[in-house]
């Protein structure tokens, strides 16, 4: 697929993608009906405590998130899906939980005519103890852990394969791949289950569960080490890659279109590019796009080249980082992905 263009000029594009600075609203109108594969996104959340870059109360958020919902829908193809990361929320001034990101499936459904085609729930270990007050202080309720990733389609059936995303093996499953007879007599389970020797064929590893175990606890990267070497804040509520980086692989092929509708730092832009995917970013912000430009920066690059790009992408110069931002001039998705993955693994 090429890339869509847009009459909105683009605040960064590399390869793959392109960064737009501007209200989601405007800029998905801006897209051909049935064009996108995949929308996935995280939203400013209906959170009682402010965020920097604004959210809105409770009462307001389910009409505000329905414009965007309501646009995408008509940009979705029929086989695409809308994944959209809704962190959970507590009442003004009581310990009792908010539901408003439970009535966001039941509108769109209901609604707008989306499906649920799975309930995802993102576990992420290193969430600090919060709300103070009812956590910490006065031990009243456990730390909230644990956000809804709701997956929407656009029809019943969209594209998705779970061969793309398997993960490990457990120990006693690699055990009984490698030896099923002696391992694991077959028979009938106390459920009524009938366990098959097919089940100790080797598959290439294991069907992922909707609960996605995923720390976010990045503190390294091209993206925080570019902000700390020009001199600039990080995005305060990143994602971490492995969540989009999940629902890419599962619910896309490469040069399907990936877009991104909250994009902040353009955690979603970087791993579709990697991933061979077409990308957009859409964020009203031009310090966030700025900044995320970071996250294609490759080896070698010097401080100066980042924060002039830094720099022209903030005043609202048009920038290829493709070009501007690679090494020897050529610029390798791949390449950008190994650095990351050597720095993850050491970190
Ligand atoms: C939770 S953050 C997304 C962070 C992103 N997932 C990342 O990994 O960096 C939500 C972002 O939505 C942006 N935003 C809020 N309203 C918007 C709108 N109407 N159009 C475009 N972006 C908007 C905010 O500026 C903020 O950066």
């Amino acid at each position: 697929m090429t890339l869509p263009t847009l009459s909105t000029t683009a605040a960064y594009m590399t390869d793959r993608g392109a960064a737009y600075c501007g209200d989601s609203r405007e800029l998905l109108r801006q897209l051909s009906d049935e064009s996108v594969n995949l929308v996935i996104t995280s939203p400013p959340f209906a959170l009682q405590r402010k965020k920097e870059y604004g959210n809105k109360g409770q009462s307001e958020y389910l009409d505000w998130l329905m414009e965007f919902a309501e646009l995408v829908h008509r940009k979705l193809r029929s086989d695409g899906s809308f994944v959209l990361d809704l962190g959970g929320s507590y009442r003004q001034g009581v310990p009792v939980r908010s539901l408003y990101n439970f009535r966001v499936p039941i509108h769109l459904c209901d609604d707008l005519g989306f499906y649920l085609a799975e309930d995802f729930y993102w576990f992420n270990p290193s969430k600090l103890p919060s709300p103070i007050e009812w956590v910490n202080k006065r031990k009243i309720r456990a730390k909230d852990s644990v956000n809804n990733v709701w997956w929407f389609s656009k029809t019943e059936w969209p594209k998705a394969d779970v061969s793309n995303v398997l993960t490990e093996y457990s120990e006693r499953m690699k055990k009984l791949i490698q030896d099923p007879n002696g391992f694991y007599k077959p028979k009938k389970r106390p459920s009524g289950h009938d366990i098959s020797r097919g089940f100790g064929k080797d598959n290439g590893g294991a069907i992922p569960s909707n609960l996605l175990s995923i720390p976010n606890s990045e503190s390294s990267g091209h993206y925080l080490e570019g902000c700390k070497a020009v001199g600039v804040k990080g995005h305060p509520a990143r994602f971490p890659v492995k969540l989009p980086e999940f629902f890419i692989r599962f619910l896309t092929d490469p040069n399907d279109l990936v877009v991104d509708i909250f994009a902040g730092s353009n955690t979603t832009g970087y791993v579709a590019e990697y991933e061979g995917r077409c990308w957009l970013a859409f964020e009203e912000s031009l310090k966030y796009l700025a900044a995320s430009s970071f996250r294609f920066v490759e080896k070698g690059v010097s401080v100066e080249q980042m924060a002039r790009v830094h720099d022209q992408i903030a005043q609202g110069e048009m920038v290829n980082v493709a070009e501007e931002l690679a090494a020897d001039g050529l610029f390798t998705g791949s390449g950008i992905q190994q650095a990351d993955q050597a720095r993850t693994s050491a970190s």
